[in-house]
């Protein structure tokens, strides 16, 4: 074998693509705890809880069936019928099955939409901070992501206004979280709509990522889907359903764009995982989603005691986050390097929490975000370890 001390170049693209900082936390916290310490994990966007039991073993008699082949590249249509029927039962919106493409996780409808939707040089709007892999799907498709700042004076959203004022030439669209990651914040059906009006008028796609719709605590958020047929929307089986680890989610279409999407999941997947998509049939049962929904109201008493906790503790939180697990909060009552701060709550204090770094650039030194993807008991430990710290 030769062995060459030159390196081979790899493509200019990956100068531009960031590692995620909070896989580095994790990888950190880990290390600490093979030494024996105490980590409590608040850094994870991913539910402390197991996938619900009827779910697993719906995806064990699938494979026990022999589900172990390839399957249709928009997914298997049981599942595409049991999420229209979804839309029905807590939307009551009429979805045609054909218009909705199983995809591997989100991740995976993020990127069939980046090559669907952008040619080389197109741009999409999206919030500084926001889900940071956004931006990198459109350079992966020689696009870019235009970065808007938003703060709490837009409750971390992208209103119409904005998206205006930071349309360009190359601008083919916008794409919104709502709830987002990482401020939990919610966009109402008025500021969907005009976002979907300025878009028809810039001849622009808007895309909404409904990922974390399950998980909105005081009411039901507002779908795209109920103001028009003509936007994509995202979602998964990762968060509110509790399967991560099952890499499911999809994508619910304008109808002229399926033969498209499909052309293109054929090619980039062939097919998402068949027994998983097995499994998540049995997601939608009366019994799971009673277990899924009690879940969801744990979530939003862990959201309530943390919140008002870190408030006491002089973290800035002027808005209250309407859904997700994620508290976005501004410690400059602290520090000014969110990157430092979080370090030294995880090297000294065993708190694991996520640097504003990781959502872009504005305002990122000044905030952090707690996930409050673990239980109560430690929640309160984390409150009572800041305490010491902070106050
Ligand atoms: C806003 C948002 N979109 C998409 C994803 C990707 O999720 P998955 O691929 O697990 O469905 C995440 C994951 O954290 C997210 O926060």
């Amino acid at each position: 074998m030769r062995v060459s001390d030159v390196a081979k170049p790899f493509a200019a693209r990956l100068n531009d693509i960031e590692p995620f900082r909070v896989v580095e936390v994790l990888e950190r916290a880990k290390q600490l705890e093979s030494q024996g310490r105490d980590i409590i994990h608040m850094e994870i966007g991913e539910p402390d809880f197991p996938t619900v039991e009827a779910i697993v073993k719906a995806g064990q008699a699938s494979l026990s069936r022999g589900d172990t082949r390839y399957c249709p590249a928009a997914g298997i249509m049981p599942l595409r019928k049991a999420i229209a029927r979804f839309y029905q039962t807590d939307y009551g919106l009429e979805i045609d099955p054909e218009r909705i493409i199983v995809t591997p996780g989100a991740s995976g409808a993020l990127l069939l939409i980046a090559a669907l939707l952008v040619n080389p040089g197109d741009g999409m709007l999206m919030t500084d901070p926001g889900y940071p892999c956004n931006r990198h799907f459109l350079r992966l498709v020689e696009g870019e992501g235009q970065l808007v700042p938003v703060g709490p004076e837009d409750c971390f959203q992208l209103h119409a206004a904005k998206a205006e004022e930071y349309w360009r030439d190359n601008t083919v669209g916008a794409m919104v979280a709502s709830p987002a990651n990482p401020t939990g914040e919610v966009l109402t059906a008025q500021q969907l709509l005009d976002l979907f009006e300025l878009c028809e008028q810039k001849n622009g796609h808007l895309v909404v990522d409904e990922i974390y719709h399950g998980l909105r605590y005081d009411e039901q958020a507002s779908s795209i889907l109920s103001i028009t047929d003509q936007a994509f929307v995202i979602n998964s089986f990762s968060k509110y359903f509790g399967m991560t680890g099952w890499r499911l989610g999809w994508i619910v279409a304008p109808k002229e764009a399926v033969p498209e999407l499909e052309k293109l999941a054929q090619n980039l997947f062939i097919s998402v995982s068949t027994f998983s998509q097995y499994a998540a049939l049995a997601a939608f049962e009366p019994e799971v989603r009673a277990v899924l929904n009690l879940r969801r109201d744990e979530f939003a008493r862990r959201r309530d005691y943390l919140l008002s906790e870190l408030k006491r503790l002089g973290f800035d939180i002027p808005h209250q986050p309407a859904g997700a697990f994620y508290i976005y909060a501004g410690i400059t009552k602290f520090s000014n390097d969110s990157q430092a701060f979080c370090l030294q709550l995880l090297e000294e204090h065993g708190i694991a929490i996520t640097p504003g770094l990781d959502f872009g650039s504005h305002l990122s030194h000044q905030h952090v975000r707690f996930a409050y993807t673990t239980s109560m008991e430690r929640l309160q430990q984390a409150v009572a370890r800041l305490e010491n710290v902070l106050v």
